[in-house]
């Protein structure tokens, strides 16, 4: 079973980091079966699953499903829970809906951030038993303030505030960070500059592992897709021509066919054919 300190330790051996976000069961019981090693209940789920037009919409409740249905799909990746928008902007709310996760068998969260009061939080989780995955560069659930989809780190004073960010999150306790749209060097820099391992998403090659959405890998969601989401199979398309044939074969009578279908035992037949004669004979009578 992969743990949080068996991550730091891939980043010590030089072992890269796979990770993904998934939402349901079977996408994480796949996932997990093909050797993931860990599976973020990210809040991307608020976009790819619930069809909201922003990470912020999602909720604890809905999240709180996500994370029963991963963990159950799951033997062996780390399942990371996503805290969802406002979920921890309460100090004790948060310890109550981190807890919440790790009680549904999640074994660590993912916030964002590192102001004064989420390190604080941080420390608090870690000390408590919650191991804590940290997130900058483009921190989704501050889309309001950051004011859209912007790369983060473009120049050197930038990518200086995110490596003091990432040092801060480091020395409160968080076992990986993950770095989202920032430009390769800068990955690359705050990368080798920190001990916990540094998992990117639009990010580069550089970093010591890799995020993506399932969705957008097996090309499931057909939303907006950033140039860093590499596409492996095209899903809307199996569905779609899928649910094409089941409609035809629905209409035309073709499903279900014998194979299909319940039959009765020939005797029982038997005796079904003649009472529904007598049925008809006596209502025509
Ligand atoms: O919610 C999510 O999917 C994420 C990843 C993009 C890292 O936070």
């Amino acid at each position: 079973m992969i743990t949080p300190k068996k991550i730091l330790k891939m980043k010590k051996d030089g072992i890269k980091i796979s990770a993904l976000a998934a939402y349901d069961y079977s996408s994480a019981k796949y996932s997990d079966e093909a050797g993931i090693d860990i599976i973020l209940v990210g809040d991307s789920a608020a976009q790819v699953v619930m069809g909201y037009d922003s990470t912020v919409k999602i909720s604890m409740n809905e999240m709180k499903v996500f994370t029963k249905a991963v963990v159950n799909g799951v033997k062996n990746a780390l399942v990371v829970a996503d805290m969802p928008f406002l979920s921890y902007s309460l100090f004790d709310e948060g310890v109550k809906n981190a807890g919440e996760f790790i009680k549904l068998g999640a074994r660590a969260v993912k916030i964002e951030g590192a102001n004064e009061y989420i390190l604080s939080l941080i420390k608090r989780l870690t000390t408590s038993g919650i191991p804590v995955m940290g997130h900058l560069g483009f921190t989704p659930q501050y889309i309001n303030t950051i004011g859209g989809n912007f790369i983060q780190g473009k120049n050197v004073k930038h990518a200086e505030i995110i490596l003091n960010d990432a040092k801060k999150l480091q020395e409160a306790g968080v076992f990986s960070i993950v770095l989202e749209m920032i430009p390769d060097v800068c990955a690359k820099y705050i990368s080798e500059n920190l001990e916990v391992p540094v998992i990117g998403i639009g990010a580069g090659k550089y970093t010591d592992g890799q995020i993506l959405v399932i969705n957008d890998v097996i090309g499931k969601f057909d939303g907006f897709s950033p140039k860093f989401a590499r596409k492996y199979a095209d899903t809307k398309d199996i569905i779609t021509k899928s649910v094409l044939k089941y409609i035809e074969d629905v209409k035309t009578g073709d499903f279900p066919n014998v194979a299909e279908s319940f039959r009765l035992e020939d005797d029982e037949y038997e005796k079904f054919k003649a009472y529904t004669n007598k049925i008809r004979i006596e209502s025509t009578d």
